[in-house]
C-alpha cells in the first residue's frame, strides 16, 4: 500500500490525531463520572478542526501556563529586588525589571554553577531549574 495509492490518508491521520488532542476533553462530559466534577471543562466550541489550528491552540495554553508559572516564582524574588523585579531608587539591590532575559539567564546561571559570588544568589539559584530560569528571565524582560 502506497501513499499516492490512498491520496487521502494522510488527512485521515490528521484528523485522528486530531481526534486523540481533543479525546481528554471530551471524556470529561457530565457522563464521566467524579472525576470530571472537579474540573468541567469547556466544550470544545467549535466542530474538530484540523490539526494545525488545534495545534496552535493548545501550545499558546501551554504558553500561558508557563508565563503564569513564572510570574508566581519571580514574586518570591520581590522580597529583595521590588515588585515586579522594580528595585526602589535607594535599593542595595539590583533591579530585574526591562533587562535582557539573555543578561539574566547568564547572571542566574552563572550563580547557580559557582561562577558568580554572592550573598544569597548562589543558594537562591540552585533552587531553580535551568528551564525556570530561562522562563522567569523572560518574565522580567517583559517588565517594562
Ligand atoms: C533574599 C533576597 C533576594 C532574593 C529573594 C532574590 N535575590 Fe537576587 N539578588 C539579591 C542580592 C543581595 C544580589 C546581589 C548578589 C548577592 O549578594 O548574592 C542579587 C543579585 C541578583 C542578580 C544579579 C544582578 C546584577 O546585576 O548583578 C540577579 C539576576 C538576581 N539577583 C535574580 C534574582 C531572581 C530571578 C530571584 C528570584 C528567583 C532573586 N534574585 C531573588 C537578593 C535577592
Amino acid at each position: 500500500m502506497t501513499l499516492s495509492r490512498f491520496p487521502i490518508s494522510l488527512r485521515w491521520m490528521a484528523g485522528v490525531a486530531a481526534g486523540l488532542c481533543a479525546a481528554p476533553l471530551l471524556a470529561q462530559s457530565p457522563a464521566a463520572g467524579p472525576a470530571s466534577a472537579s474540573a468541567p471543562a469547556p466544550a470544545p466550541s467549535a466542530p474538530m478542526t484540523t490539526g494545525p489550528a488545534d495545534a496552535g491552540k493548545m501550545s499558546i495554553e501551554v504558553q500561558r501556563a508557563r508565563t503564569e508559572q513564572a510570574r508566581n516564582q519571580a514574586a518570591s524574588c520581590a522580597v529583595c529586588h521590588g515588585p515586579d523585579g522594580r528595585a526602589p531608587a535607594d535599593s542595595p539591590v539590583p533591579g530585574l525589571a526591562g533587562r535582557s532575559q539573555a543578561e539574566l539567564v547568564e547572571l542566574m546561571l552563572n550563580f547557580k554553577n559557582g561562577r558568580r559570588p554572592g550573598t544569597v544568589m548562589p543558594q537562591i539559584a540552585k533552587g531553580y531549574s535551568d528551564t525556570e530560569i530561562i522562563a522567569i528571565s523572560a518574565w522580567f524582560a517583559d517588565q517594562k
